[in-house]
Formats: structure tokens, C-alpha cells, sequence
């Protein structure tokens, strides 16, 4: 079929310029493809400069402390990315002597590195024969190749990745891999695509049966959970009172204002500042901000809370929704 020579030229013709296009040192194509498994790129760009500034390398990053590496990563979302990366650092010095590992199953064994980011670093770093599927990957390989089961089960996921594999025995993997990532997002959008301007329109079936719109079939099957959080601003003397969460929820080990956990939406006796709510991928966030006089009157917790100057703040990782709390109540904060 001539489906990779027309994603090829087209690759040629429209390709993104991007800051880790044909990157083959092996630890920027990582850092790059972990940013990017759950970011845009346009909101990823200016991340992924500063982190590789900050930690050009496994070994800067392994030596460094999780709180720097979170501070970097705060704003994008999705933190286990961040400290699992820290931790991936740290296994590569123990298990290969700092060297980053060249085998997909050797790569694959690294913490927060599944099946796409194995095939992604594989084919940009060691032009190795893996396709890298993920969202993109599928909706285009179902559509042109009329592929009409259920994406979300692991056998369409198993029958996309095998004729992935037949198509890019005969490419170049990394231009296989880009041209598809680019065209899954530039021409083969989600919504409304541009069939009309499509090279590859006369070889798709999804154009030929009508069924664009149809195509991927995406069934999912997850419950959104509820939370009510209720934070506490303390302003003593130009400090601000704050607490370091868990390790075994959303926002691991970043800080936040004390706070209070509810299973319901019912407010507290105190003085409400605002209400904010915020959208992760399996929880519903309701937060109430309320204003608190003194310490003593704070609900107990377990976790640790410490009073830090307002110009400290800017060193601690924050929640992107208790950044905007404090960004909009307290002004010496930029
Ligand atoms: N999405 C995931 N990896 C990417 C890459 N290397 N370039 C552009 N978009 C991507």
C-alpha cells in the first residue's frame, strides 16, 4: 500500500519545527516524550528548555532533590511524570553506571516509561524499528485502515500496533513515528478534519464509508470521583502558613494551605475568600478558600505545615489550583 510513502511526503511538506526534532541524545528525547505524554506542545516547549538547562543530563538529575525537580515541573500537571522521572534517573546510575539503557525491554523497566515512550525513545535515539502508538497513532491507523473495534480494549490497541510494525519495517523509524504524531495532529485531527486537502484521502477508508466522525470507536468505561477541599489561608507577619501533601494521593509530596478534606459539599464556619473548582482526568475538585485568624482554630492533620515568608514562596510546588488562589488574594506574589 502506499500509506507510508504519502505520510512520508506529506511529513516532508508540513513537518512541526520543534525544539527536540531530530534529537538523538537519548535523555533530551526522554525528558521530551514525558512532557509530552500528557501536555500540548505548545504548553511543553518553554518546560522542556528549562528542564534541560537545569538538569542537562542522568546524573544532574539523579543528584538532585525532588523538591527542585517538582518546583520545575509545577503548572504541567500530572506530578508522578516529574517524580517518576527522578526516580528513572536515579535506577539508570544504579542499574547502568549512568549510561541510559539501549534495549526497549531495558527501557521499558524504567519507572514512568510504558509502551509508546519505550517505542518513542527507540526509534528518535537509536532509529530502532518501534512504533510509538498513542492517541494520534490510533485514530489515524483506524481510520485509513477502517479499523472499527472498541480503542480502549488492549486487542484493537494489539491490532494497531502489529500493522504499526509491518508499516515501519519499511522507514525510517523516527520520520515514521514524527509523520504520524504530526499528522494525527495537524491533518487527521479529532474533530472536523480536513478530508478535502488530505493526501491520503483516496486510501482512507473512514472517507470512503462516511465515517470520519465515527472512527476511532472510543468506549470508556471510568467513574469521575468527587472531592470537596476545603484550604485555610493563615497570614501571620508576612508568613504564610503551609503544608506538605502525602505521598499516596493527587499531588504527591507538593505543597498546598492547610486543608480539610469533606465528603460533601457543605461549607465551613468560617470566612469563605472564593471557590474554585478544577478538572483532573478521574476527579471532580470543589475547593472553598476560607480565611482563618489563628492557628488554633485550624482543623488537625497529620501532615506537616510550616510558616514560610511570602518571598519563599515562589521555591515550593504548588498545585496549579492554589497558584491561582494565591496569585489573585495576595498581590506580592507575580
Ligand atoms: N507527542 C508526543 N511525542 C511527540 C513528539 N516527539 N513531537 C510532537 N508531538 C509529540
Amino acid at each position: 500500500m502506499q500509506f507510508t510513502d504519502i505520510l512520508l511526503h506529506w511529513y516532508e511538506e508540513n513537518k512541526r519545527s520543534l525544539p527536540w526534532r531530530g534529537e538523538r541524545d537519548v535523555y533530551r528525547v526522554w525528558v521530551s516524550e514525558i512532557i509530552l505524554q500528557q501536555t500540548r506542545v505548545v504548553q511543553g516547549w518553554d518546560y522542556y528548555l528549562r528542564f534541560v538547562e537545569a538538569f542537562p543530563n542522568v546524573r544532574s538529575l539523579a543528584a538532585a532533590d525532588e523538591a527542585t525537580v517538582l518546583r520545575l515541573w509545577q503548572g504541567l500537571g500530572y506530578y508522578s511524570r516529574a517524580r517518576n522521572m527522578h526516580a528513572a534517573a536515579q535506577q539508570i546510575m544504579e542499574r547502568h553506571h549512568g549510561q541510559f539503557p539501549k534495549t526497549y525491554d531495558e527501557i521499558r523497566a524504567l519507572k514512568g516509561i510504558g509502551d509508546y515512550t519505550a517505542a518513542a525513545i527507540c526509534a528518535f535515539a537509536y532509529q530502532q524499528p518501534y512504533p510509538a502508538i498513542d492517541g494520534n497513532a490510533l485514530r489515524v491507523i483506524c481510520r485509513i485502515f477502517g479499523i472499527t473495534e472498541n480503542i480502549m480494549a488492549e486487542s484493537t490497541k494489539k491490532q494497531v500496533k502489529e500493522l504499526c510494525q509491518k508499516l515501519i519495517k519499511d522507514c525510517n523509524p523516527a520520520e515514521f513515528n514524527q509523520a504520524m504524531m504530526d499528522f494525527g495532529s495537524l491533518q487527521c485531527v479529532p474533530k472536523n478534519p480536513d478530508c478535502r486537502n488530505c493526501p491520503l484521502a483516496s486510501e482512507c477508508y473512514a472517507q470512503k464509508h462516511n465515517s470520519v466522525d465515527l472512527l476511532p470507536v472510543s468506549i470508556k468505561n471510568i467513574k469521575i470521583k468527587k472531592r470537596y477541599f476545603h484550604y485555610f489561608l493563615l497570614i501571620q507577619n508576612d508568613k504564610i502558613l503551609i503544608e506538605k501533601r502525602g505521598k499516596n494521593d493527587i499531588w504527591a509530596n507538593l505543597y498546598q494551605l492547610p486543608m480539610l478534606e469533606t465528603d460533601n459539599d457543605k461549607l465551613l464556619d468560617f470566612k469563605v475568600l472564593c471557590k474554585k473548582k478544577h478538572q483532573l482526568t478521574h476527579q471532580s475538585l470543589e475547593a472553598v478558600f476560607y480565611e482563618i485568624g489563628d492557628e488554633e482554630s485550624l482543623p488537625k492533620s497529620e501532615l506537616e505545615r510550616r510558616w514560610i515568608s511570602f518571598k519563599k514562596i515562589k521555591e515550593y510546588a504548588f498545585p496549579t489550583l492554589v497558584v491561582k488562589f494565591l496569585e489573585e488574594e495576595i498581590e506580592t506574589i507575580e
